[in-house]
């Protein structure tokens, strides 16, 4: 079992929040005690040097992304804390917020310090109300006992926090999309650049970071950067909440170091298959990451080696397939998710996830032609010509489906029923 970091007050099962005072007794509120000792691009570097990379999917170094933030400027600054976590199969952040809500209120303080932000965000998905709540109440004892507001710990920085509740669209976990909603405009999102490190909330420099990045600031500012880096293996740096979903025996959600193989979670942590079928696919990253077939099992869940290996990482929160699932009738379930999150803003994506959807509906139920794989194959490639990566993320596990699982599309046509689901 490897060092728990973020996980270590929380039971992932049935996470209960931690107070104020047992936060404080396990070591909290240490890591924003050493970054006020310090200046603001001091606690920068030491980000910088840990190798965090973003958790919200992409994998950006964290502490890069914060050193394009002016620190000149004489304006509002805001620091965002994204917890809209609709990615479908992912429920990481979840366990985070309502386990241990001052992990995330220090990690904020620490960031909004070392960029000098005096007004933060939690926004939050609109079924996470009770984590709203949660953190509600954790931000009021902060306020109480010194550590948000003013003057914090008689440091003469101030930092106010407050929770946002999503309106409860996918869309609004982009991070653009999610700055108008919070301006309380239509989610769609904005042109980038400008990126909103220069021109984001109001129009102000903004970082939007994700929970699970956050959480990670004050185990890095209490421990060292050396410590942090040691955490991960074969060179990645940290533990990474990994969860699985789908057709394991366990399904839950673990804390490893990062770079722990795909096979060791599915078959250690995830206890191997439910049912008397062998493993057929994974999506390794949630949904809209490419699929992953047995021969690559062992790949390292790392950004790195699971891009070499063709996919992303994302929020590894894999979802697992059995050789008795359809994945024509899956990548239905799948698209049906994208058409009706499409914002609209774009054509490709607003009428090409809906034509999609209705294609592979028509297929699972028999009523497929040998036309429509020639279908599939334009839309696929036309649907990413979008203006954000929501499209492209929809074709990542569609092209890998009606690639790596033509036959079963074929086979469909062919036969007009569907043999494989069991
Ligand atoms: C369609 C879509 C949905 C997204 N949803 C989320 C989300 O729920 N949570 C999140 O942290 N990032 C989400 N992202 C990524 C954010 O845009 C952004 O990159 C992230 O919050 C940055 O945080 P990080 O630097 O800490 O990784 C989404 C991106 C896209 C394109
Ligand atoms: S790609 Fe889709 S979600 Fe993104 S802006 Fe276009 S319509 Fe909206």
């Amino acid at each position: 079992m490897s060092e728990k970091v973020l996980l270590k007050n929380i039971d992932p099962k049935n996470p209960q929040p931690v107070t104020f005072e047992q936060y404080v007794k396990n070591g909290g509120y240490e890591g924003a005690r050493i970054a006020l000792s310090k200046t603001p691009l001091e606690v920068q570097q030491i980000v910088k040097d840990s190798g965090l990379r973003g958790r919200g999917g992409a994998g950006f170094p964290t502490g890069l992304k914060w050193s394009f933030v002016p620190m000149d400027y004489q304006g509002q600054k805001y620091l965002i804390c994204n917890c809209d976590e609709m990615e479908p199969g992912t429920f990481k952040d979840r366990a985070l917020v309502y386990g241990d809500p001052h992990q995330l209120i220090e990690g904020m303080l620490i960031a909004a310090y070392a960029m000098q932000m005096t007004k933060g965000f939690i926004f939050i998905r609109y079924e996470y109300k009770k984590g709203a709540e949660i953190l509600d109440r954790a931000i009021a004892e902060a306020e109480q006992h010194g550590w948000l507001g003013k003057n914090i710990q008689g440091s003469g920085f101030d930092f106010h926090l407050e929770t946002h509740l999503s309106a409860g669209r996918y869309i609004c976990g982009e991070e653009t999309a999610l700055l108008n909603s919070l301006e309380g405009k239509r989610a769609n999102p904005r042109s980038k650049p400008p990126f909103p490190q220069i021109r984001g909330f109001l129009g102000q420099p903004t970082i939007v970071n994700n929970v699970e990045t956050l959480c990670n600031i004050p185990h890095i500012l209490a421990k060292g950067p050396e410590w942090y880096k040691k955490l991960g293996l074969n060179g990645n740096a940290g533990t990474k909440l990994m969860g699985a979903s789908g057709r394991v025996k366990t399904p839950g959600l673990w804390e490893l170091p990062m770079g722990t193989p795909l096979s060791v979670l599915l078959n250690e942590y995830a206890g191997g298959p439910s049912r008397e079928f062998p493993f057929k696919a994974v999506i390794p990253g949630a949904l809209s990451t490419p699929i992953f077939t047995p021969e690559q099992f062992d790949t390292p869940m790392d950004f790195d080696s699971v891009a070499k290996a063709g996919s992303r990482l994302g929020t590894a929160c894999v979802i697992v397939f059995d050789e008795g699932d359809c994945m024509v009738a899956a990548t239905a379930n799948i698209m049906k998710f994208y058409a009706r999150e499409s914002c609209g803003f774009c054509t490709p994506c607003r009428e090409g996830m809906q034509w999609i959807y209705d294609t592979v509906c028509a297929i699972r139920d028999g009523q497929g032609q040998p036309s429509d794989m020639q279908v599939l194959d334009d839309l696929s490639r036309h649907i990413a010509h979008t203006f954000c990566a929501f499209a492209p993320g929809a074709q990542d596990p569609f092209l890998s489906a009606i690639t790596k699982f033509r036959h079963e599309f074929e086979e469909h046509i062919a036969k007009r029923t569907c043999s494989i689901a069991k």
